[in-house]
């Protein structure tokens, strides 16, 4: 079933939108919640089926892979069948793994159940973000699409304080059950919406193509001159791998697998997975003390994720990733140096704290949003689908062997030299987007796509887009 045009009017138009946007970002909640919600099972797990810690880092990497295989298929299978379609497949995967992993007999069943939520995380990673990109305004792409980190951010949070509450009677079950209900919101939700313009063009349904955007639009905004630029765009893309390796085409392709890696490597998930671990390593004793502690990383983390939101189409996405960049290798020199400076040990719980808030901040403003928005947007549309996939697994691989390695990291170059080492790659980070990373702001998906064609090199697409 799909929506018939309402009858137009501007503001309805507008307001579709954020409905469209605010369904498909639940895929983003689930990706938060389901990444997030291991960190306080896991002690219970552990007890329950009485784990070594190699199982222990099965269990809880078991989602990292399962987020890789479902980012390999996501995209390409969104190009085919449509990223409605995927997003529904998404919330239905997310649903089945929820009660398998609560309902899960012995630690193996767990693992696969772990394992097949992260297939849904690892499809709605991607196209909840492709599909808000494809149907939102220009103006307004920035903001709608960084709903989908919003909502990964609330979904960390609500994760957090899930585990906290259910904590007493060991309730890893229910922890893992309640991901449910967002399932069948995101599923029920996206139901009745409609796939995005720019897919159905490319599937050769131009008037259902037309409907969806006069409802999206409403009927004050010209309608066929949209339309009219998504199929001349068509016109001069191959389909599939071809399109992809065209030398016009990969620049962009290199700019998304480069910032997938970065958003990673830069260390963000030993804070999200580890938080009160490193707390404790700073000297923060007491345990309610590290996860009162974590709960406010994550609420940090949402309010600037807010912050981003608010500023990604006035100030542009550029300026954002270089002044979060910059302020992520500035805090992680300075939790490297309190390391380091043990004896000062009293002072050093609270330079660590400011540290570890100021590092997740900047991540929330820059990296975090912005890699997920420019890697929904500069793409092809033929190949959009596929194009995200490959950058998508990138990032979840890179997040695989972050998550395996930093412990171990931490007994051979000690705690200080790995926060140290996770500032010179931001360094790296910073000087690429500052020599690469394009502007999109306020530009539509096909001049985006025409950019590329021009042969023009990345950086000066800011330069137009200021004109
Ligand atoms: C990253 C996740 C991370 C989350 C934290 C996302 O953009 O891809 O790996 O856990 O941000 O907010």
């Amino acid at each position: 079933m799909i929506l018939e045009p309402a009858p137009s009017s501007r503001q309805k138009g507008g307001r579709f939108v954020y409905v469209a946007a605010v369904f498909s970002a639940l895929g983003g909640l689930l990706f938060g919640y389901d990444t997030g919600v291991i960190s306080g099972a896991i002690l219970f797990i552990e007890q329950d089926f009485a784990l070594s810690s190699l199982y222990i880092g099965i269990v809880v990497s078991a989602v990292l892979i399962g987020a890789v295989i479902g980012a390999a298929v996501g995209g390409d299978l969104a190009d085919h069948v449509g990223r409605r379609k995927m997003i529904l497949a998404a919330a239905l995967i997310f649903a089945l793994g929820a009660i398998g992993t609560a309902a899960a007999p012995n630690v193996f069943l767990l693992i696969l159940g772990r394992i097949v939520v992260g297939v849904a995380i690892g499809i709605a990673s991607e196209v909840a973000p492709l599909y808000i990109s494809e149907v939102a305004p220009a103006k307004a792409r920035g903001s709608l699409v960084s709903l989908n980190q919003l909502a990964i951010t609330i979904g960390i949070v609500v994760s957090y304080l899930v585990d906290y509450a259910l904590a007493p009677i060991s309730g890893w079950r229910y922890m893992m059950l309640l991901a449910v209900i967002p399932a069948a919101i995101l599923g029920l939700g996206m139901l009745p919406l409609p796939d995005t313009p720019r897919w159905l063009v490319n599937h050769n349904q131009p008037d259902e193509a037309r409907k969806v955007l006069k409802r999206i639009r409403g009927s004050n905004v010209d309608v066929e001159k949209e339309l009219d630029e998504i199929q001349q765009g068509l016109k001069q893309q191959k389909a599939g791998r071809a399109e992809l390796l065209n030398p016009l085409v990969k620049p962009a392709l290199m700019i998304g697998v480069a910032l997938a890696i970065f958003q990673q490597v830069t260390g963000i998930n030993t804070v999200i997975y580890y938080a009160p671990k490193i707390f404790q390593f700073a000297g923060v004793t007491s345990s309610s003390a590290a996860i009162f502690a974590t709960l406010l990383v994550g609420v940090v983390n949402v309010v600037f994720t807010v912050v981003a939101i608010l500023l990604l189409d006035r100030v542009g996405r550029r300026p954002l990733l270089l002044v979060g960049l910059a302020g992520m290798v500035s805090s992680l020199v300075l939790l490297g140096v309190s390391f380091y400076l043990t004896s000062l040990l009293g002072v050093l719980g609270d330079l660590a704290t400011v540290g570890l808030m100021v590092y997740v901040a900047s991540f929330a403003i820059g990296l975090g949003p912005v890699f997920w928005l420019l890697v929904s947007e500069i793409y092809p549309l033929k190949v959009r689908g596929l194009a995200m996939s490959i950058a998508s697994e990138a990032n979840w691989g890179s997040n695989l062997i972050v998550a395996l390695t930093f412990l171990t990291l931490i007994q051979f170059i000690g705690r200080s030299g790995t926060f140290w080492f996770y500032a010179v790659i931001g360094a790296f980070a910073f000087v690429f987007a500052y020599l690469l990373v394009p502007e999109t702001k306020g530009r539509t998906l096909e001049e985006i796509e025409n950019h590329w064609r021009a042969g023009k090199h990345p950086r000066e697409m800011g330069k137009k887009a200021k004109e």
